[in-house]
Formats: C-alpha cells, structure tokens, sequence
C-alpha cells in the first residue's frame, strides 16, 4: 500500500513538473514570437519609412534652397512628387499597422482578411494566391478567427521565402463543430523530419493552433511542396 502511495505522489509530482516544462516552453515560444515582430517593425520602419522620411526632406529641402526665379512648372513638379511620396509613405505606415493589429479580423471578418492578405502577398510576390471560403465564418469566435488569420499569414510568408512556388491556395470551411484551414503551395517542398533550430514560423503557427484547442500539421516532402492543415474547434451551438 505505502508503495503504491509513494509510486503515485511520484508520478503525480512528475507529470506536474512536465506541464510546467511545457507551459515554460509554450511561453518561450510566443516571446521568441513577439520579439520577432517586434524585429520585423524596426525593421520596416528603419529600412522603408525612415527612408521615405528622409527622401521628402531632402526634396523639401532642395526646392527651399533652389535659387530664385523658379518657373511655376518646375515647382509643381516638385510638389506633385513629394506628394507621391507621402501618398507612399501614408501606405506604408499602414501596412505596418495593419500587420500589427490583430483586430484587422474582428473590424472585416475572416474571410475579407485572408482576402487582403492574399492580395497583399500578390503584389509583394510572385506568387499567385487564390482563396475559397465555405461556411457561415461569420459564427467564428474572434480568438479562433484571429488564430486562423496568423497561421495563414505565416503560411504564406513561409511559401514566399522558401517555397519557390508559383501558386498558392487558402482553403477555409467552417462546419458545425470545426474552421478547417488549408493553405498549400506547389513549391519545393522540405523534409520535416529535419528538425530545425532556427527557424521560428512553424512552431508559432502550431503554437497559434494549441492556444486556441486545436492543432496545425505540416505536410511536406521535397519536391512536392507544402501544405498546412489546422483544425480549430468552435464552440457547439
Ligand atoms: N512552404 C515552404 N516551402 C519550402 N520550405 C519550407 C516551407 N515552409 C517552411 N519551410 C522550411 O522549413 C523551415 C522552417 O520554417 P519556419 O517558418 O519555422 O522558419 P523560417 O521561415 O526559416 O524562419 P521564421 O519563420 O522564424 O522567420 C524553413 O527554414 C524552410 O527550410
Ligand atoms: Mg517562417
């Protein structure tokens, strides 16, 4: 009896120090994936709209220092140029904006979400993406739509810088009891029993999954691209 006793404190004991170890390891992946986007910010705005800063002062600069007389043409040129140019930075900011805001799902729904983010991954790439949508995905809880959107995204980031493919497909159907969401690319595929260090995509979107009672799988093999399937549950009706 006194062993039995002491067998089951022991693996009562053991099985709480593992969910510790995960629930740590968990917690280290989503910090690993906010100082990630915090990485992509600074970035972005050093690398692209610190620059346009600096391209629209210069050219306020020149045309505050160009000599007198001026020719009315001259001037309206310069002015309709470093209006393109705030018209691209004002893009820009928002692109970053909208990247970082979550709530980009709850303001338009799911569906009109990934659909802006296809044609915002279109015209960064050379990829083609085309979205189906089946189901009322309008019932989605916000977490699990919000969940759903960061997996594609990663996704279809992951299919731009490594995949090589030329198309790619977002598939979402929401039945009664689940939001399936598949987004594939016939790209150059990877062996996913190569385990990887360094990159972080992957393991967040799983992450992403887990978090909110579901789970994401990556299927893939070299030369046969990609595919990324998730099953997140909805609550019953
Ligand atoms: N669609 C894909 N096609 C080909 N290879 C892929 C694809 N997705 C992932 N991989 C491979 O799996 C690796 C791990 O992907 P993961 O998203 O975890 O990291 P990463 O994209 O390299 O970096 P991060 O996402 O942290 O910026 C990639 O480096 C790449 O080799
Ligand atoms: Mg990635």
């Amino acid at each position: 009896m006194t062993i039995v006793l002491v067998a089951f404190v022991a693996a009562t004991a053991l099985a709480q120090r593992q969910r510790g170890q995960m629930r740590q390891a968990q917690a280290v992946l989503v910090a690993r994936a906010h100082e990630e986007e915090r990485a992509w910010v600074a970035s972005e705005l050093h690398d692209d709209v610190l620059q346009r800063v600096a391209l629209v002062r210069a050219e306020i600069e020149s045309l505050w220092e160009a000599s007198e007389p001026r020719s009315a043409d001259a001037l309206e040129d310069r002015l309709r140029g470093i209006n393109a140019e705030l018209v691209d930075l004002a893009v820009a900011v928002r692109r970053i904006a909208v990247r970082l805001h979550p709530t980009v799902v709850d303001q338009v729904g799911l569906v009109s979400a990934l659909q802006s983010l296809a044609d915002e991954v279109e015209r960064g790439s050379d990829l083609d993406v085309r979205l189906t949508a089946d189901g009322d995905t309008a019932t989605v809880p916000a977490d699990t739509a919000r969940a759903a959107y960061r997996i594609a995204q990663e996704s279809l980031r992951n299919a731009v810088k490594h995949s090589g493919a030329r198309i790619a497909t977002i598939g979402v159907r929401v039945t009664e009891r689940t939001l399936s969401l598949s987004v594939h690319d016939d790209g150059r595929g990877f062996d996913t029993n190569v385990k990887r260090v360094d990159g972080l995509g992957l393991a967040s979107l799983q992450e992403r999954a887990l978090c909110v009672g579901g789970k994401a799988e990556v299927r893939s093999r070299p030369g046969a691209g990609t595919t990324i399937d998730a099953t997140l549950p909805l609550p019953v009706r």
